[in-house]
């Protein structure tokens, strides 16, 4: 099967498994990266608001100065914060990912969110009102688009895309863009998987990829104390007793067979991962192919919305802006 998605507006091949470095930090995520380059990883997702780039700049440099890779080889994926969605802004956001990536252009660029918040100028995060609640900027994301179409006009990014918008979203901004949006990053794993956008991001000729591929598992102590969860409420994909018995029956992990039910179906996966037989294991999806049933049982794990883990609900007040994509009785 092919390992790469070509990108409707420029022919790029975007790496259908690519790493992703959320709540990686410092040393985790420098070894990481090294380790995913050794192990044939050409495509990297980060986002200003990982607080890493620096770090993962750090090692692409010293891959490039050994001559070890060049940077066509790389496709290197970075995000526009919430707190930066407005016009005036996006080149300023933009060339601080670049500057920390120590990187001339990204192939692709997202708006992390179809939701802005106010800027606090001091600390480069979202604004907080006295009561707690975020200071809801309503800049319409078309005029920050327009923007970012500017980007690639100029050759800073030669893609861009959206993440965490709904089908109404992202068809207003399909229909009311000059550049039109390459890639949809949204939570897509086993228990959420998206059979409505993704049918809309075909027709549109929009490239998925899946944020969360695994269910975040690392993350549950994260979600637990920003959403209130008891841990065991978490969900558990890997340990779900049909994901195990294929990973017996096909001889593979858990996890491998999560990653090849969604690259199967041409979508894009950034599992992160700071362990080495993980990073190894997770980009080793093309020896294997699952059968129609065994799809079939793996497509009948979709929970729909009540799959979702992110609700983006620690953002205190984010449910009253205009832009939140998710329902709201959720
Ligand atoms: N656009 C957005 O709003 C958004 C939101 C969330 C995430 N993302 C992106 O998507 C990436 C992936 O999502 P994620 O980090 O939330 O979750 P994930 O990739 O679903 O899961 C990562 C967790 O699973 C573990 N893991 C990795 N491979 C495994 C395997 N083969 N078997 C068992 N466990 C495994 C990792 O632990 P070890 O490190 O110990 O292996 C880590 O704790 C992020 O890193 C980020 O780049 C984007």
């Amino acid at each position: 099967m092919k390992k790469t998605i070509k990108l409707a507006t420029n022919g790029l091949e975007m790496p259908i498994v690519g790493l992703g470095t959320w709540r990686a930090q410092a040393q985790e995520v420098e070894n990481a990266v090294n380790l995913a380059l050794e192990n044939g990883y050409r495509h990297i997702d980060t986002a200003f608001n990982y607080n890493n780039e620096e770090f993962i700049g750090n090692v692409l440099k010293k891959w490039f100065d050994t001559n070890r890779i060049t940077r066509e080889e790389l496709f290197i994926t970075s995000k526009l914060p919430n707190f930066g969605n407005r016009p005036s802004d996006v080149e300023r956001f933009l060339n601080l990912s670049l500057k920390k990536l120590q990187l001339d252009s990204l192939d692709l660029y997202l708006m992390h969110m179809p939701f802005s918040f106010h800027l606090n100028e001091t600390t480069m995060s979202p604004l907080i009102n006295d009561d707690g609640t975020f200071s809801l900027d309503t800049t319409d994301y078309l005029d920050t688009w327009k923007v970012m179409e500017e980007q690639v006009r100029k050759g800073v990014v030669k893609s861009i895309g959206v993440s965490n918008f709904n089908s109404e979203q992202l068809q207003r901004l399909y229909e009311n863009a000059c550049i039109k949006p390459d890639v949809l990053q949204v939570e897509l794993h086993a228990y959420l998987q998206q059979k409505e956008l993704r049918d809309l991001c075909k027709k549109l000729n929009i490239a998925v990829t899946a944020y969360s591929p695994l269910g975040s598992p690392g993350a549950n102590k994260h979600f637990s104390s920003k959403y209130d969860y008891e841990l065991e409420d978490f969900p558990d994909i890997l340990g779900h007793p049909e994901v195990k018995s294929l990973a017996e029956k096909y001889g593979k992990s858990p996890g491998q067979i999560l990653l090849r039910h969604l690259v199967q179906q041409d979508v894009i996966v950034i599992p992160k991962s700071g362990n080495e037989q993980r990073i190894r294991d997770n980009i080793n999806l093309f020896d294997f192919e699952l059968t129609p049933e065994d799809m079939e049982k793996l497509d009948t794990l979709d929970r729909g919305e009540r799959g979702r883990i992110f609700h983006f609900l620690f953002f205190k007040g984010v449910e009253n802006h205009p832009y939140y994509p998710f329902n709201k009785k959720d």
